[in-house]
């Protein structure tokens, strides 16, 4: 992959349609299917040190802290470690306990982020184990850890991250996978983990050929005053990375909140000129998520369902192909990029270089 546009008229819409190929890349050398687990050579811990991992933490910076939020919930799920996100900022200025039975791990595209190299400094001041999940090879974060693994997305030039950030939560499906498999994921439940892996590239491909059906859509949502992107669960961190994007390049107002919540406030601000949308995998939450929809449609708000199938209640709806629902998060992401893409475009924004955002924020 090379720095120039190849034929693409912006590097987010070029760096989009890397995801396949990228993807394949990150999968790459490292899946080993006799045991149904998965080799990360960089991570330097071995599998008595990697079993007395009590709690996982992950830290990082905007798109970076959303991956981050999947990682977490994949390891929980697939390892059943205790494992959460936090703002690696939020995280330095609180004073944190720093426990030795924890695995801290810094997630950045750059691994320049000053926020997230201060966290990795102080942690590793206070004896911890910190590894990184970083794109950029050599980079100030993947030099201070203790080892990681790196996401190799390829370069990255558009201010706002798409392929790296895809390519980060799969790197975490690949470290949730090898926590697992050393306790107590099964020999069939890591296939299906791999199987699942194995067939993103041409999921990403063939959501990607539906291009032109999200460019309608953006025409039609792009003169919102404001979106509401809600989801449950695995939902949840997919709908503020989608709200993010679209906050960063179309510069309209977007909140994420779990569907849950809804009721708790954000729907005093459903109306017509706010819609909504909503991530609603086929998975255990399908009904609860469909109660949402319905609370929504009842205060005449309009919805863009991301879903399995075509859901009744939205105006328009998003269908990605099936995965294995730990992976649902991945595909789901994907035509919300696309979205916040062509909104932008649609508005004439300066898609690469959003105003007052920098690719990587190397100070304070
Ligand atoms: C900046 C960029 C974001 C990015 C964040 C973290 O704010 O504008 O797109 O997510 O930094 O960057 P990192 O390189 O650490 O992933």
């Amino acid at each position: 992959e090379s720095y120039d546009l190849a034929g693409h008229d912006t590097y987010m819409h070029k760096e989009i349609c890397e995801q396949a190929d990228a993807v394949d890349r990150v999968l790459r050398g490292r899946i080993e299917d006799r045991f149904s687990t998965v080799h990360l050579g960089g991570l330097n811990l071995d599998a008595r040190e990697a079993r007395a991992v009590r709690r996982v933490k992950i830290l990082g910076c905007g798109t970076s802290y959303h991956a981050g939020m999947i990682g977490a919930q994949l390891i929980e799920e697939l390892a059943r470690v205790p494992a959460d996100a936090e703002p690696a900022s939020e995280f330095r200025y609180r004073n944190p306990v720093v426990d030795p039975d924890t695995l801290y791990v810094a997630v950045s595209q750059s691994g320049e982020t000053y926020d997230v190299l201060a966290a990795v400094q102080e942690l590793k001041r206070k004896g911890a184990r910190v590894l990184g999940v970083v794109n950029v090879v050599g980079s100030a974060i993947a030099r201070e850890t203790d080892g990681g693994i790196y996401v190799h997305a390829g370069p990255e030039v558009c201010v706002v991250s798409t392929k790296c950030f895809t390519n980060t939560v799969v790197a975490f499906g690949l470290l949730a996978l090898h926590l697992g498999r050393i306790r107590d994921l099964s020999v069939a439940d890591g296939r299906r983990v791999i199987e699942g892996l194995r067939r993103l590239p041409d999921q990403i491909a063939e959501m990607l050929r539906g291009e032109d059906a999200i460019r309608t859509l953006a025409k039609e949502y792009a003169h919102a005053r404001s979106m509401m992107f809600i989801g449950r669960v695995r939902g949840y961190p997919v709908a503020r990375e989608a709200a993010l994007k679209l906050k960063e390049v179309s510069y309209i107002h977007a909140e994420a909140y779990p569907a849950s919540e809804l009721k708790h406030g954000p729907l005093a601000l459903i109306e017509p000129e706010v819609p909504t949308v909503a991530i609603v995998p086929d998975d255990e939450l399908l009904e609860k998520n469909r109660a949402a929809l319905e609370e929504i449609k009842a205060r005449e708000g309009r919805i863009l369902a991301v879903a399995h199938r075509r859901q009744d209640k939205a105006d328009h709806t998003i269908v990605v192909p099936r995965s294995e629902p730990e992976l649902d998060p991945i595909l789901m992401g994907i035509p919300l990029q696309l979205l916040a893409y062509h909104t932008a475009l649609e508005l004439g924004r300066d898609i690469d270089k959003p105003r007052n955002l920098a690719k990587s924020v190397t100070v304070e």
